[in-house]
This record gives C-alpha cells, structure tokens and sequence, in this order.
C-alpha cells in the first residue's frame, strides 16, 4: 500500500452501510450492531498490528481488513434477515465478492488487494486452510483476532442486558438455562475448539467463547484480552460450579503464558 490514509476507505463504508438502513427500530438496531461492531474490529486490528510492530503501510492494510471484514453483513441482513450464516448465505464469501464487484480496493496494488480481499473471505472459517501465502496469513490471522475480542464484547453485552433489549438477530436461538454440556466443558479443559453445531444451551455457547481464546494467533491480542477483563466478564456469566471455576483458572493460567509471548 502506498499510502498509509485509510480515510477514503472509511467513508466508502460508512456510505454503503447507510444504503442499508431502516427506519424500522428492530431491523436498524441489527444494521447498526454490525456497524458499531465494525468500528471497533478496525481498531482493534490496528492496535494488534502495532502490538506486533508492523510498519504503517501493513497497519494500514490490518486496518482495512477489519474495516472490510463484515462487509457482507449488510446484503445477508437486506436478503436474509439473520446474521446465521447456515440459514442464509456464508457472509465471508459475500463480502468479499462485494469488494471485487464494487472495485473498492481498486486503488491498490495487485498482491495488497488480494491478500485483503483473502483475508476477508476466510475471516470465519473454523480452521484456516493450508497453502494461503504468507501476506493474506498475516491480515488474515491480525483480522481473525481482532474479530474475536470486539465478539466477545458483543456478546458480554448480549448476556448482561435485559432480553426485551438484545438485538433480534445476535442470538443463536439456545436455551438460556442454568445447565451446560459436559463434553463442551471438557474440550475448554482440552484447550480444543468449540463447534458450533455441538451446542445444546447459551452457556455452551459461553464456553465455546471461552475456547475460541486457543484459536489466537499473536500475543499482543492476548494482551488486549487480557486488559479488557474478557475471561472474567465472561466467567460471571456462567453458572458458579467447581468444575466450571477449574476450567476458567486453566484458561487463566493459558492467558497468562502466552501472554508473555514476544509475537
Ligand atoms: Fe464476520
């Protein structure tokens, strides 16, 4: 990238999400979660890659793969009204068609263009595939952190605010009930990824949150998580068992470790 200014950038997506907007209450409450949720994915993308001492161009470039990387949440949210990616369409792939199509990357070299528009497709898969060239791994996996420590404030909101109040289409549909699975506990002991098909209640998906922290790439995005409190905002979500206080003080003990890391 030759230029480090991402403003041009920044207002074509703050234009492109106002051509979604409703004046319906509900529907503009989602627009503007993924919006705001947007917002702070660019942030935090650029303080990971600063934590990791990029220079300004390839901060730029972190930048806006965290500024583009729900932009397929918009078309999915008009044509589907859900954010469920198995009831409607994957928004990965979406939005990254929609940056080809629209040629909003134009202005970029070839190979800059491409390792964004990468990164943005893959930014949910469950496990990153082999064989993506080092430059896409790099915005891929600073954009897939910082994805993961803006959802965990999401969904820490989500969890604390009155039901009446939560945004329709953030919910998973899961029974909010005191019980959770014990082989979901057992894979956060495991330090294993949570799928989400395996889930049973909302405190599964608590704890598949928790496992997601395993699935981090670099140290200064544990840093952040760390800062922000995010294990224990969570861990007073969930139900105040032995087993479930066991499995957080592990994931602590991994927070802490690799926390320390230098990358
Ligand atoms: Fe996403």
């Amino acid at each position: 990238m030759n230029s480090t200014d991402t403003t041009y950038y920044r207002a074509w997506f703050a234009d492109y999400c106002k051509t979604f907007y409703y004046d319906d209450p509900e529907h503009q409450r989602n627009i503007r979660l993924k919006e705001e949720h947007t917002e702070l994915v660019r942030q935090n993308a650029v303080l990971v890659a600063r934590g990791l001492g990029l220079g300004d161009d390839d901060v730029a470039l972190a930048e806006l793969a965290g500024l583009f990387h729900d932009v397929g949440r918009f078309p999915q949210y008009r044509d589907h009204k859900t954010f469920r990616d198995s009831d409607s369409v994957n928004h990965a792939a979406l939005g990254a068609k929609v940056l080809v199509e629209q040629k909003v990357l134009e202005a970029l070299p070839k190979d800059d263009r491409e390792s964004i528009i990468r990164a943005v497709a893959l930014h949910n898969v469950f496990t990153v595939p082999p064989g993506v060239d080092e430059r896409a791994l790099l915005f891929l996996r600073i954009v897939r952190d910082a994805d993961k420590l803006d959802i965990w404030r999401v969904f820490i909101e989500y969890f604390i605010v009155n039901p009446d109040e939560r945004p329709s289409a953030a919910g998973l549909g899961l029974p909010d009930d005191p019980t959770y699975s014990p082989h979901i506990l057992e894979q956060l002991r495991q330090r294993e990824m949570v799928r989400l098909d395996d889930l049973r209640t909302l405190n599964d998906f608590k704890l598949l949150q928790l496992a997601w922290i395993f699935d981090l790439n670099f140290a200064p995005s544990l840093r952040l998580l760390r800062e922000r409190n995010i294990v224990g905002r969570l861990a007073g979500t969930l139900p105040s068992t032995a087993e479930i206080s066991d499995a957080i003080t592990s994931v602590n003990n991994y927070v802490r470790e690799r926390s320390g890391e230098t990358r």
